[in-house]
């Protein structure tokens, strides 16, 4: 599965870096940070299960997937377990306007191959974007041993986003995935552009 196209490689990389404050302000609220991150990973392995259910006809999906749902599950108790040393409740799941906002760029109308695409591309971005953030964790804070934590999820997150853009290949023409992922990459540079800058959560 490692072997996604060249061109895809090319084209993997998010247009806009983490405004630099970002880390500062995490650090500085660590606590909301470790919640929304054990919500992103109780998440991500949700929507794993979700494809699983809607695409069970896709072998190939459903290989690749399963392992990813065991993954984000150990990424969020790793997270529980972290709050937990600092006797932090998990806390509640905040509304996730990045995630909403890619949801709203979803193709609503196209055909369900169109549709298989997005959900995969949707899950690709915020894959990727999580592991920029994760990476900026990993070099920014002043814990080491949380830049090491950090560090982990990051290289974690990074077989995932390429993960669902080698899957959309194997599904759909090569061409058309590439195209369809410059329209989400420009999208979220937009939308990252206008995000306001908070340190309580991931994105
Ligand atoms: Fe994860
Ligand atoms: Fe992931």
């Amino acid at each position: 599965m490692e072997s996604y196209s060249q061109d895809t490689k090319n084209i993997l990389g998010l247009q806009l870096v983490t405004d630099p404050r970002w880390v500062n302000l995490a650090a500085i609220s660590l606590e909301d940070i470790l919640t929304d991150h054990a919500w992103c990973e109780q998440k991500a392995a949700t929507t794993c299960i979700s494809l699983i259910q809607r695409y069970s006809d896709k072998a190939l999906l459903v290989e690749k997937l399963s392992p990813i749902v065991s993954e984000e599950w150990s990424h969020f108790r790793m997270v529980i377990r972290e709050l937990k040393k600092r006797n932090l409740p998990l806390g509640k799941q905040r509304k996730d306007i990045y995630v909403n906002k890619l949801i709203e760029f979803q193709k609503k109308g196209g055909s369900p191959e169109e549709r298989f695409l997005d959900l995969l591309l949707t899950m690709a971005l915020i894959e990727a974007r999580s592991c920029e953030r994760f990476k900026r964790l990993s070099e920014g804070l002043e814990d080491e041993y949380l830049r090491g934590f950090y560090r982990k999820f990051m290289e974690s997150e990074a077989g995932h986003y390429t993960l669902f853009i080698t899957l959309a290949e194997k599904y759909l023409p090569k061409d058309k995935v590439r195209k369809r992922w410059k329209d989400w990459i420009e999208y979220e540079t937009e939308l990252m552009q206008h995000m306001e800058v908070r340190g309580d959560r991931i994105h």
